[in-house]
């Protein structure tokens, strides 16, 4: 569905001694299958648009070839920008045209019959959730209502192939979970393919067969939530005891089980743990014959946040996994 040999995207920026290249997409190879939903994933500036622009048509690769859907994004752009739909980060901008209107227009240039671009365009705006919104002027919706316009935009003229840049940012947790909702029944009931960005990674892992990590204009991993997670050196195991235990003791026994990253912190420890499901039971039943109090303990299965730490040595930036991943840079800086 989607091929990509070495796809390069260079950017000249500045002028005179301050110019400069950027090189925004290093060399990407891609192979995504029909009836795959792929998710991209990497933080801000890895070159995930510019990616997308590239085999969406709207920017010709410095480097390197693409076919989507058969056509060359090069040669033959047209067949490209009809067999597909896509959804920018920034969002299409609007005429002074009612939201209903533009979406069936759109519709229509894609060689729908009017009849048929409202009826779809209406059936898209109830599982959308913006009943009510069709003859409202988009600059009069909030941002999430146009966000959500966006995509029913995109979603027109019914694509197979479907590239969406970040759909769910802006969105509130509930409008977010009924895209999520949309986007696996456009693979299920209508066999399409679907390649998004996002910077969720719990979005990633729940709506992705396979998962492409990019950094620095380079992919870095690309393969399924789960095995890319089983490639992180086991589960975080946090413990937790009274005050004045000797966490020392619990910190020794972790190693001894081939813990790794063990950090001890007043009353806790914590450590990476292979099949941690197997080994905890022993571990607390030992600790507590010797003594020691356990107030809490804590298994956190890896994230595909953990993934791209191991990587690259750095986080994504994910406002969810924030809390933990300032953790986990420190451990792995201790
Ligand atoms: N038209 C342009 N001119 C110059 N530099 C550009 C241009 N477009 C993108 N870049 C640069 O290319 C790099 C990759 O940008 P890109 O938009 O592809 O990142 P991204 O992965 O989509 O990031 P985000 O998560 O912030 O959307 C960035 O360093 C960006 O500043
Ligand atoms: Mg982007």
């Amino acid at each position: 569905m989607i091929h990509a040999r070495g796809l390069v995207a260079t950017f000249v920026t500045g002028k005179g001694k301050s110019k400069r290249e950027v090189r925004a997409v290093d060399g990407v190879d891609l192979d995504i299958a029909e009836g795959e939903v792929v998710g991209f994933l990497g933080p801000n500036g890895a070159g995930k648009t510019t990616t997308l622009r590239m085999l969406t048509t709207l920017l010709r690769p410095t480097a390197g070839t693409a076919t989507v859907n058969g056509y060359d994004v090069t040669t033959e752009s047209v067949q490209v920008r009809r067999s597909i739909g896509y959804v920018s980060q920034m969002g299409a901008t609007f005429s002074q045209a009612l939201a209903g209107d533009e979406v069936a227009d759109h519709g229509q240039l894609y060689g729908m019959s009017r009849r048929d671009a409202v009826r779809r365009g209406k059936e898209l705006f109830a599982q959308l959730q913006l009943d009510g919104l069709w003859d409202r002027m988009p600059k009069n919706m909030s941002g999430g209502q146009r966000r959500r316009l966006d995509i029913a935009m995109g979603l027109i003229h019914d694509p197979t192939l479907v590239f969406l840049d970040e759909p769910t940012t802006g969105l509130d947790p509930q409008a977010r979970a009924n895209l999520w909702e949309h986007i696996s029944k456009l693979r299920t009931e209508r066999g399409a393919t679907v390649f998004l960005t996002t910077h969720y990674l719990d979005e990633a892992d729940a709506l992705s067969d396979r998962i492409m990590i990019i950094d620095n204009g380079r992919i870095v991993a690309a393969d399924t939530p789960e095995n890319l997670k089983s490639q992180v050196s086991g589960d975080l195991v946090h413990l937790e005891f009274g005050a004045g235990e000797p966490v020392a003791r619990a910190a020794a026994q972790l190693e001894s089980l081939g813990a790794t990253e063990i950090r001890v912190d007043g009353v806790g420890v914590r450590a990476r743990l292979r099949g941690s499901a197997k080994v905890v039971p022993g571990l607390l039943r030992e600790l507590e014959a010797s003594g020691n109090t356990i107030e809490s303990i804590e298994i956190m299965r890896p994230t595909l946040d953990d993934v791209f730490l191991t990587l690259t040595g750095r986080s994504l930036r994910d406002a969810e996994a924030a809390a933990d991943t300032e953790e986990m840079s420190d451990e792995i800086s201790a």
